[in-house]
């Protein structure tokens, strides 16, 4: 199995671009689905999650072609409705290919995705908000057999939760259903506004996407596009986070400061000083990493639950005590254990996790358990004494395009072995 091998001490310095954004690529990959036609998918990165969304579509007969970070997608020739269990559960958020099958096809079979390290992924709200757009669903055996006999009918959605994959089945099951679907209670975040305005540019008629409620016009046809993921806003939460650990200097390049604007004020209580541009953050890291007293992730606009694992493994080395609340999960501290192998004080209760800055972390040989836990261990390493063994890296891969690279750019000393 492939580890990292980090040694630690190296302040992070020159620029480094950030990859396009992994939760919008793959609702996007997803939607290419919904009727012929080609599409010519720009910064689209290069990760595991986005080769398995890829497999998918070859695998239902789309003809796919990647040259560099750019995907060509033509769905002209789709052959099938099912997603056979080995695919399913190679990438957890493939449920999100739910509703595009069903739209195009008016049937889908695939397996339950299975639970993650974050804890079971109920799909509860796929399913009633499918249901109630016209789909019958049977669940049976770990099998979900969809089937939508009249097609698509729009209508009111209220979601209890703000579910991003939920909002964004609704969207892709009502994008060409008759008539009109309010989603009341929609997720807000950047990745639900960049797959509408991929919709939009195919000829979707989508209102408000970002806001809490959105309506969809369903249309008979979309038309061929070509379109840019946006940049990947947790890749560059992540990236933040390993400057102001090490007191870097770096200019993070490719990124939407307004996607950032519920961290960047963390980032700054921790004593970083970041100087905002169009589409480009100077992060200089702080010589004492001052503690956050109050993190609580909620739904989009406010603080993301992707952003926890990163932003802790920062505070680990602050002066003082921070205190996370973590809303969204309910097992996302599995990196709380590997950072206290490495001689961070943190404490968990529950949804809470106390972390008592310490003066120092030591190397050890620590174990990825998540995709943003598993970035949360390189960030802590490139501060640790010594040398740090992170294996389990297949979680990292998922999210981040070849992470030893993009950090050893910055002179940091990470090798992939
Ligand atoms: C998306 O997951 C992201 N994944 C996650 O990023 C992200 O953490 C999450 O949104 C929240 O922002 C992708 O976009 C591929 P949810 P998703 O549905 O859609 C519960 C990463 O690190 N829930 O908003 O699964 C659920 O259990 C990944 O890149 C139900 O109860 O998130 C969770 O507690 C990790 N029933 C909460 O809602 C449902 O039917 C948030 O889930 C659906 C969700």
């Amino acid at each position: 199995m492939e580890r990292l091998i980090v040694k630690g001490g190296e302040r992070l310095r020159g620029e480094i671009d950030v990859h396009g954004a992994k939760n919008s690529s793959l609702p996007i990959l997803a939607a290419t689905l919904l009727c012929g036609g080609e599409t010519v998918l720009h910064n689209c990165p290069k990760l595991s999650d986005v080769d398995a969304a890829i497999k998918i579509l070859l695998y239902l007969g789309c003809d796919v072609k990647r040259y560099e970070d750019t995907v060509i997608i033509n769905s002209d020739s789709i052959n099938s409705s099912e997603i056979p269990e080995s695919l399913m559960h190679e990438m957890r958020s493939s449920i999100v290919f739910l509703g595009a099958i069903i739209s195009r096809m008016n049937k889908a079979k695939l397996s339950f995705p299975g639970g993650c390290e974050l804890g079971p992924r109920p799909i509860d709200l796929h399913i009633s908000s499918l249901k109630k757009l016209g789909v019958t669903i049977n669940e049976e055996y770990g099998t979900l057999d969809c089937e939508a006999k009249s097609g698509l009918v729009g209508t009111k959605i209220n979601l209890s939760f703000p579910s991003v994959g939920a909002t964004e089945n609704i969207m892709l099951a009502s994008v060409m259903a008759k008539g009109e679907t309010i989603i009341l209670n929609a997720a807000q975040e950047p990745e639900i506004i960049d797959l509408a305005n991929y919709l939009i540019s195919r000829g979707a008629k989508i209102k408000d996407a970002g806001k809490s409620t959105v309506i969809i016009e369903g249309v008979s046809e979309l038309k061929s596009t070509e379109y840019r993921v946006m940049p990947d806003r947790i890749v560059a939460t992540t990236y933040i986070s390993a400057v102001s650990i090490t007191g870097g200097d770096v200019l993070i390049k490719d990124v939407n400061p307004d996607d950032l604007e519920s961290v960047i004020p963390v980032f700054e209580q921790a004593g970083s000083k970041l100087k905002v541009y169009k589409d480009s953050i100077f992060v200089s890291g702080p010589s004492i990493i001052r503690p956050v007293k109050n993190i609580r992730t909620m739904p989009y606009p406010g603080f993301p639950t992707d952003a926890q694992a990163p932003i802790m493994a920062m505070l680990t080395l602050s002066s003082g005590t921070s205190v996370f609340v973590e809303n969204i999960f309910e097992s996302r501290y599995k990196h709380a254990g590997e950072l206290v192998r490495m001689g961070a004080d943190i404490k968990v209760e529950g949804k809470v996790a106390i972390v008592q800055g310490v003066e120092k972390l030591y190397g050890a040989s620590v174990e990825a358990t998540d995709l943003r836990g598993g970035a949360a261990l390189c960030i802590a390493a490139l501060a640790a004494n010594g040398e740090t063994k992170i294996n389990n890296i297949g979680h990292i891969d998922r999210g981040y395009e070849s992470i030893e690279q993009a950090l050893g750019r910055l002179g940091a000393k990470i090798v992939r072995e």
